[in-house]
């Protein structure tokens, strides 16, 4: 049986493989998996194309942009793809999926995320989620403010140089034409950014587990979160 309201906070750092543990988890268990970080890729994407200033020049509020035009105009929504079956983000109804793994979109998302209305719109969104049954959702501040009574939080980590290398496969893999050291400083820097950002920096909740995966493989990260989620004493919140 599904664990119908079975709420999994995944917070960490850029490239730690954050998705890949929570997809398979989701998978196992029959929970939902949702990305918080497409949304905010997919947000950055929206303006990018719009030609709304990223990062913003200092002293110019959003509002110069009609900022209630503009988060109106975004309505994000997530399919599930019946090959992979997991969901897919959606921007009007426009698959962005893919789109949203480039260098372009990593290298202003930092600026685009730290922006205070579009973190109220997305967690608003992100909670909503709930509702349709249990979730494994991951992110940066999942556990400290989207979801903060989460039945578990993991808070993921890794050697910066490791996730680099991660992060250079998986692009290389894919055909994107990017050198190790530009993936280096851009991990880097959203590190920085993210974890000094004024709104929800990336912080370990309190009662969030580490888990450090710089020298351990997909199934022993597998096993150590299924092993937390065995030590639950669950109650369906139902
Ligand atoms: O998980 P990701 O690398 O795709 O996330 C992209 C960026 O989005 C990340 O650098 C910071 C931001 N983000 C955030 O601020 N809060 C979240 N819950 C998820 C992502």
């Amino acid at each position: 049986m599904p664990h119908k309201k079975l709420i999994i906070a995944i917070d960490g750092y850029s490239s730690c493989g954050k998705s890949t543990v929570a997809k398979a988890l989701a998978r196992k268990l029959r929970l939902n998996y949702i990305d918080s970080g497409a949304m905010y890729r997919v947000v950055t994407w929206y303006f990018l194309r719009n030609n709304i200033p990223v990062p913003l020049p200092e002293n110019l509020d959003l509002t110069e942009f009609d900022f209630e035009k503009v988060m109106n105009d975004v309505d994000i929504t997530f399919k599930i793809n019946p090959e992979t079956h997991f969901s897919e983000i959606y921007l009007n109804g426009k698959n962005l999926e893919n789109e949203i793994r480039s260098m372009e979109i990593s290298e202003n998302v930092s600026h685009v995320s730290a922006i205070k209305s579009v973190r109220e719109k997305l967690v608003a969104l992100q909670q909503k989620m709930q509702h349709h049954g249990g979730l494994v959702m991951d992110g940066r501040d999942i556990g400290t403010t989207v979801f903060p009574n989460a039945d578990l939080k993991i808070f993921m980590v890794a050697d910066p140089e490791i996730r680099a290398h991660r992060r250079y496969s998986e692009l290389t893999a894919k055909g994107v034409k990017v050198t190790f050291e530009e993936v280096k400083r851009n991990v880097e820097g959203r590190d920085e950014e993210d974890t000094h950002r004024k709104i929800s920096p990336l912080r370990k909740a309190d009662d969030a587990i580490i888990l450090d995966n710089s020298h351990l493989n997909f199934e022993e990260q597998l096993d150590f979160v299924i092993s937390e989620i065995e030590k639950l004493k669950f109650v369906s919140r139902e």
